[in-house]
């Protein structure tokens, strides 16, 4: 497995605050940059800039001058029938060329049938042949991408069909089959355990630590008419998610970690206080894994 240099808790680049990103890449050296921008790396979503010219490739260009960034894909559809889309793994596999992460991850779901898009994160159902369905996928995304593949545990309001397997032991099936990574988002850990009642710290327990490449922390919102929470990202992290992401690191160890937020998005110096907040919680991991240790 390949591993990533990349620690620390970094930010899902999003358009909202990119000129404020620029602006303070723009500080006159190295320790002035550091100090408007205490950011060790960005992650962003292909689909978000692929195919466009103009303003965002060079805006993206400099970003990587000064921040190594991580991608994030939204659309592979890595558990879907359908073949998976040739034009669009060409694409995406010419823009990660140019910025070159040490791994490409997205989510394990499918998210469209018989052609038709649904611009959905959709689960698969918790069986040993769904996750030999995607994990198959996941070695073909990872061939045609020629670059090692981390697959990220979403957020379900239901799960289809009749599940033979748990959720955690589902995921750990399509690594194993794939030998892949994860993409360990853990405010999706407690928004499942909250809404299907399982016990996040156990789920947390089954993942094999050296199969996280990376960490997700976002914020959710209770929904009253429908009595779930809902992952949102249009909130701070909560605490609870926040113990959770130290627990997980002191099994880990240091990986990247990265904010998502992508509603109600505030100005960058407001998700510059909350990265701190979220990076309080990755020390305090590593702390509790060197006191063990
Ligand atoms: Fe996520």
């Amino acid at each position: 497995m390949t591993g990533s240099a990349l620690t620390g808790v970094g930010l899902g680049l999003r358009w909202e605050f990119l000129d404020e990103v620029l602006a303070a890449l723009d500080a006159p050296d190295h320790g002035a940059r550091d100090a408007a921008l205490p950011v060790p790396f960005f992650e962003l979503s292909p689909e978000n800039y692929m195919r466009r010219g103009g303003y965002f490739p060079a805006a993206i260009e400099r970003v990587r001058e000064h921040r190594p960034i991580l991608t994030h894909g939204l659309t592979l559809s890595v558990g879907g029938l359908d073949p998976l889309d040739a034009g669009y793994l060409r694409a995406l596999g010419g823009f990660l060329e140019r910025l070159d992460p040490p791994f490409h991850s997205d989510h394990l779901c499918f998210s469209g049938v018989d052609g038709a898009f649904l611009h959905d994160l959709l689960p698969l159902p918790h069986t040993s042949a769904a996750a030999a369905h995607a994990a198959a996928r996941i070695r073909e995304a990872e061939q045609r991408l020629e670059r090692p593949m981390a697959i990220e545990n979403i957020t379900y309001y239901l799960v289809p069909g009749r599940a033979s397997l748990d959720e955690a032991d589902f995921l750990v099936e399509v690594l194993e089959r794939a030998g892949c990574r994860l993409l360990l988002d853990v405010n999706n850990v407690y928004v499942n355990a909250r809404n299907h009642g399982f016990d996040p710290v156990a789920f947390l327990e089954k993942i094999p630590p050296e199969r996280v490449a990376a960490m997700h922390v976002a914020g959710h919102e209770w929904r009253d008419d429908a009595e779930v929470l809902v992952d949102t990202h249009g909130a701070p992290a909560i605490a609870p998610v926040l113990d959770l992401l130290a627990r997980a690191v002191a099994r880990t160890g240091p990986v990247p970690v990265v904010l998502e937020r992508d509603n109600d998005v505030p100005p960058l110096g407001a998700l510059l206080a909350e990265l701190a907040e979220v990076d309080a919680a990755y020390r305090r991991g590593l702390a509790a894994r060197e006191a063990r240790a």
